[in-house]
Parts: C-alpha cells; structure tokens; sequence
C-alpha cells in the first residue's frame, strides 16, 4: 500500500510551547532558596514542575500565582531558612525534583523523605547518593541506590568529584549541596551537559567559575538574592512539533521564544546535518538564556551518525530524532547514548519496540539504535507509550503519518512535561 506521509494533512501557523521544563524547576528551587520575592514569568505548569513547588510548599515557602498573570511569586526564605517538611516529599514521575532535591536536603539540618511512582523507584539514585555520602552525608535508600530516599541533613564537607555520567541532575544535586558547605566543590564532566543551574547560580549572585567541563563552588555559606526570571519555551517540548513539520509535505510552522542554549541545541546540530535547515530568527539573550523563533518547513532529509559530544546535547529529543530518522535516506546509527536506558522507561528498548511495530526498520543496539529509511509506516495497530511522556508524544507525531490510525494506550503521561500538547497540535493542523 502506498502512504501518503501526513494523509493529507499540513502544519500551518505560529506556536508558542510551554516554558522551559528544566529551567522551572530551576526557578523554584533558587527562588526558595533565595533572600526576597522572586518573581517567575512562564513557569511551566507540568506534573514535574507541580511536585517540586509542592515539595518547596511542604517545606514552609509560599508560592503563589499572580492573580490573572503568567507569573509565579516565590518568596524565598534564605538557603538555611526552609523547615522540616512534616510529610513525605512526593516527587512523583520527576528524576529532576527527586535528584536535584536529594543533593539540597544532604546539607540542611532537618530529616526528609522522598518517594516517586514506580518508575522514579526504579531509576538509579547511586550516581546523586554515592558522592554526597562521600561528602559525609546521611542518606538511606532501598538496595543501597533505589527511591525512597530518606535523609538527615548534616554539615558536609566539599569535595573533587569526575562525574561517571554526564548527567546536569547529578552535577546540580552537588552544587545545590554546596551552598551549605565550607570547602570547595569541585566538579568535571566527561561531556558538558546541560548547564542552568551554573546559569542561574550566577544570576542569583552565587560566585562560580565555570569551565565547560570543570565546575568550581568556593567554600562558605552562600547567600542568594531574589531575581525575576522570564523562563524560554522548551525545546524539548518544541522538537514534536519541528519533527511532525519537516516530515509532513507542504508544512511551515514558526515556533516562536525557543531556548536555544548550546547544551540543549543538539536537535538543530542533527537535523543540519541530515541537511535539513532550521530557520532562527530574532535571536536573543533572556535572562543570560539564548532564545530563538525558529521557522520550519518539509524537507526531504539523509542518515546521519549520532554520538559522542552530541548526545547529552540532546538527550530527552532521542525518541522523536528516531523517528525523523525513519524517514530519512539511508541508515542512522545513535550510539553512546546508554543513558536512554534509565529514562522514564528505557528508551532504547520502548522507542525500538514501539515505532518497530508500526512498520519501521529499526534496531536495537547496546547503547543506541540503527534505524534504515525512508520507511512507510503502516500503523493500525495498538502500541504503548510505557508511561512515558516522551514516548507517548512520539507516537502522537507517528501517528499523522501512519497510513492506517496508531491507538496509544495511555497519554495522560503527556502531563509529566507537556499538558498543552494535544491542544497546540490541533491548532497547527490543517486539513
Ligand atoms: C535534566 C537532565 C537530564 C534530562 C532530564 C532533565 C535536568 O537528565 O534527561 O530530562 O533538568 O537536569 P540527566 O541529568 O540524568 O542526564
């Protein structure tokens, strides 16, 4: 049967997505931390994002949204000024609230618990763990690395730590850790991953130096002043939509206020290299944060290799960037992207398992994927978004250019990091 990607469909207009996932909580957390009111403008308002002000909630700061407006107020109470939470801390589906939070909680004087639905309870916590209990702290969790995580904050001492992983929530956990502590915290990378809490330290007035791949905290008691943060819309959440534009004939869509910090841009980098073009326009600098408009039309696109410096670069945009492949000429490999694995769900294995059975060629490797186009998929059939967010908006895009409709079994996981999603993407196409 032949296929007509998109079934007669196009995507047309301008779109705004939700502000960016990993800045939010950002926000959050500093904003708490932080002596005054900081005021936040495009907060993300998804269950990851929820859980972590629920949890700053718990711990006796008031955040509240500006009646009407956009904007989140956090009046923050000072690094040692939060209060023993009186229940356990849900951090629900979120590896950022559970991570980001164990590596705070180390270093403050008061006993917590953080706990997180089964798939949070099944995603390593060894790598945030292992070095804070280096630095002394008190931590205990089920098997020695698993959630729940029960913790009796404690002064630390500083530490010199090379990163196994390149992983922006365990490097976070320990400078968030250092802003109690009186020694240095040193941290190098194997690869930069993405960096906005140096950003947002920086912005607050915390002193650090910051060397691609080497993170230097001076000792001593940091003091963080409150800030007003305009959060730029998610590229993460942006690459569903760029993906279903260049794969859907006779589209063009202006994705307007995207971030575009070179940590997180990785998506661009590939789709230039499958010699495709993304068009930026009014570039600029928001709160130390590079953000674009970027402007999308079909294209026809070539195999590309991803790995090394790149991944990490673009690490939650694997599943969709898979897909793209599966309409690209000829035969991409992803490797040295072992990290998909411990995702929401693993990543190799349900984006693999998911897209195969829609009729694409493609094939697991150890730690990555090899995925043959141009491929017709043929859809009508049942598949499963695992539970995972990223998963499941996947197989949304697949399914616009699916010859036969794709049922998927759950997408309220959608709301983990994207609630908008649904309703932005029908109100771009046009039939
Ligand atoms: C995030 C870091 C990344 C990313 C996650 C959000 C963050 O995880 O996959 O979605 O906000 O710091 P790792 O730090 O495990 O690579």
């Amino acid at each position: 049967m032949v296929v007509k990607k998109g079934n007669g469909i196009q995507l047309k207009g301008e779109l705004n997505v939700p502000g960016d996932k990993s800045i939010s909580h950002r926000s959050i957390i500093f904003g708490s931390l932080a002596n005054g009111t900081t005021r936040v403008r495009g907060l993300l308002e998804s269950q990851d994002c929820l859980n972590t002000v629920n949890a700053f909630q718990l711990m006796g700061v008031n955040i509240q949204k500006e009646h009407d407006k956009d904007t989140y107020l956090i009046e923050g109470v000072g690094v040692n000024g939060l209060k023993e939470p009186k229940k356990l801390i849900n951090c629900g589906n979120s590896g950022t609230t559970m991570r980001l939070l164990t590596g705070l909680l180390a270093s403050l004087d008061f006993y917590s618990v953080l706990y997180g639905d089964e798939s949070l309870s099944n995603r390593p916590m060894k790598r945030v763990i292992e070095p804070l209990q280096e630095m002394g702290a008190n931590i205990w969790c089920r098997n020695k690395q698993l959630a729940p995580i029960s913790i009796k904050g404690k002064v630390l001492k500083g530490i010199n730590y090379s990163l196994p992983v390149a992983s922006a929530q365990v490097k976070s956990a320990l400078l968030l850790a250092g802003l109690n502590v009186e020694e240095e915290i040193k941290i190098i990378q194997p690869k930069q991953s993405r960096n906005h809490t140096e950003i947002m330290l920086k912005k607050f007035g915390v002193n650090l130096v910051d060397d691609v791949n080497t993170i230097s905290l001076p000792g001593g008691k940091k003091n963080l002043h409150a800030q007003n943060i305009v959060i730029p819309g998610d590229i993460s959440s942006a690459s569903f939509f760029i993906a279903a534009a260049l794969l859907i004939p006779n589209s063009e869509i202006k994705i307007k206020n995207v971030g575009i910090n070179d940590t997180r841009s990785g998506i661009i980098d590939v789709i230039n290299k499958m010699g495709g073009t993304i068009e930026f326009d009014h570039i600029r600098n928001a709160e130390y944060e590079k953000v674009a408009d970027l402007t999308i039309k079909y294209q026809n696109l070539k195999s590309t290799v991803i790995e090394g410096d790149l991944i990490p670069r673009l690490i939650d945009e694997l599943p969709i960037v898979a897909l793209i492949a599966s309409q690209a000429e000829g035969t991409t490999i992803i490797r040295n992207a072992a990290e998909l694995r411990v995702k929401e769900s693993d990543r190799i294995k349900t984006i693999v398992q998911e897209l195969g059975k829609l009729g694409a060629d493609i094939e697991e490797l150890p730690d990555g994927m090899v995925i043959s186009g141009p491929c017709n998929l043929k859809g009508g059939v049942n598949v499963s978004s695992h539970g995972d967010h990223r998963i499941a908006m996947t197989l949304r895009i697949a399914n616009l250019i699916s010859s036969e409709d794709v049922v998927i079994d759950d997408l309220e996981c959608i709301k983990t990091s994207f609630p908008e999603f649904n309703q932005i993407l029908s109100s771009i196409i046009q039939y």
